[in-house]
């Protein structure tokens, strides 16, 4: 699917695969039931929702019972976070978390610091973005009833140590939740591998529609709901269900699981993409943020020095890219995620997050590559063979 201007950004958002829009086009037409109803337009709905929800649990590894539906990524945090918090306040209101979790997180955290008087350790990254394992064990308290940790970073794609403090966790009793909106369909994930309690997807990011997403609750964990009315999603999510959205989901998820080994061709693209820039503007003038190796295979985040990376996106109206999270496009200040990797602000206000999908090309690569090394040399001066020459 050729866009243009070329889309780097798939990390905010990925276009609709035509294959679910497809699947979800008689639900938003003759099959519209009401899933709760006892009849055979109601019948078709609820199985049709039925369906989906195990073509999710089975991307995840999990039990289609264990699937709840959501509006998204965000809702999904929000009761993973504030339903466990709900639910097991009499044990503790401790919780640890990481300082680069997505907003979606960390604002459900201080929401939970100002209103029920939890407090909340979060904990700090090193410089590929990662958190330590030991420094989780040493803020485990007694208190402790949630311990919150990304599975991977959506600005620069690196991957926590999820599996590790997993098994911590389990060893401790404590609930562990993992937002994996950015992982889901672009690495392998299992719920058991990785020891979760709570996981989050967005739809959104992996082919499916804004507004459509899932959290995994692990069967017997005490975690309230949000949303309180009629007894949908067998009480823990009221409201009518989204039927053609999650259909679509359903679909999206059995889609990425099909998909996953087209991975290695995109983490190819993205490296000859790198490789592209550094040859053409030198290595001392290129940083690669997020880990090298223990990273999503899509994703690209550098800083380029002596450059605004939003300045340079703007005098390349031929590529759609960002400087970091979507959320936060437009602000004139530096990513948050990469101050607390270690950054200072020039270097983190120079990122460039270049993101890939499943239907990048070596073409798109190529040309993107090819701008972004012209555009960059114009606006620092560039003369000629190497970074000495750099005015
Ligand atoms: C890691 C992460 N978590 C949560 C979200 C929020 O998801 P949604 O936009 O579906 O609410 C996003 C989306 O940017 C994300 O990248």
């Amino acid at each position: 699917m050729k866009q243009s201007p070329i889309y780097l950004d798939y990390n905010a958002t990925t276009p609709i695969d035509p294959l679910v829009r497809e699947a979800m086009l008689p639900y938003l037409s003759e099959h519209f039931g009401n899933p709760s109803s006892d009849y055979i337009f109601g019948r078709r709905a609820r199985e049709a929702v039925e369906h989906a929800r195990k073509q999710v649990a089975a991307l995840i590894g999990a039990r289609p019972e264990e699937v709840v539906f959501t509006s998204g990524g965000s809702e999904s945090d929000n009761q993973a976070i504030v339903g466990t918090a709900l639910a097991n306040a009499g044990k503790g209101k401790h919780i640890i978390a990481t300082r680069i979790e997505h907003p979606a997180v960390t604002n459900t955290c201080r929401y939970l610091e100002k209103t029920l008087g939890f407090s909340v350790s979060y904990l700090p990254v090193d410089r590929y973005g990662m958190v330590d394992p030991q420094d989780v064990r040493q803020a485990i308290t007694r208190e402790t009833i949630l311990i919150t940790v990304m599975h991977a970073n959506n600005e620069v794609g690196t991957i926590e140590p999820v599996e590790e403090i997993g098994v911590m966790a389990k060893e401790w009793g404590i609930l562990f939740h993992t937002d994996a909106a950015q992982s889901c369909g672009k690495i392998d994930v299992n719920v058991d591998r990785l020891h979760v309690d709570l996981l989050t997807i967005a739809g959104h990011k992996l082919y499916a529609p804004k507004g459509i997403g899932a959290l995994f609750i692990r069967s017997g964990d005490s975690v309230d709901s949000l949303i309180h009315g009629a007894g949908q999603e067998k009480g823990r999510r009221a409201g009518t269900e989204n039927v053609p959205y999650i259909v679509g989901l359903g679909a999206a998820c059995e889609l990425a699981g099909r998909a996953l080994p087209e991975y290695g061709a995109v983490k190819a693209l993205r490296d000859r993409l790198h490789a592209a820039i550094v040859d053409g503007l030198g290595e001392d003038m290129v940083r690669l943020n997020g880990h090298p190796e223990n990273r999503l295979p899509n994703t690209l985040n550098i800083s380029i020095r002596g450059l605004v990376g939003g300045d340079l996106l703007g005098a390349i109206p031929e590529m759609a890219a960002s400087t970091g999270a979507a959320c936060h496009a437009g602000s004139p200040e530096p990513s948050g995620v990469l101050l607390e990797m270690g950054l200072g602000r020039e270097l983190a206000l120079g990122a460039l997050r270049l993101t890939l999908g499943r239907w990048t090309t070596e073409e798109e690569i190529d040309a993107a590559g090819g701008l972004i090394v012209e555009r960059a040399r114009q606006m620092v001066g560039w003369r000629g063979g190497n970074t000495n020459a750099l005015s």
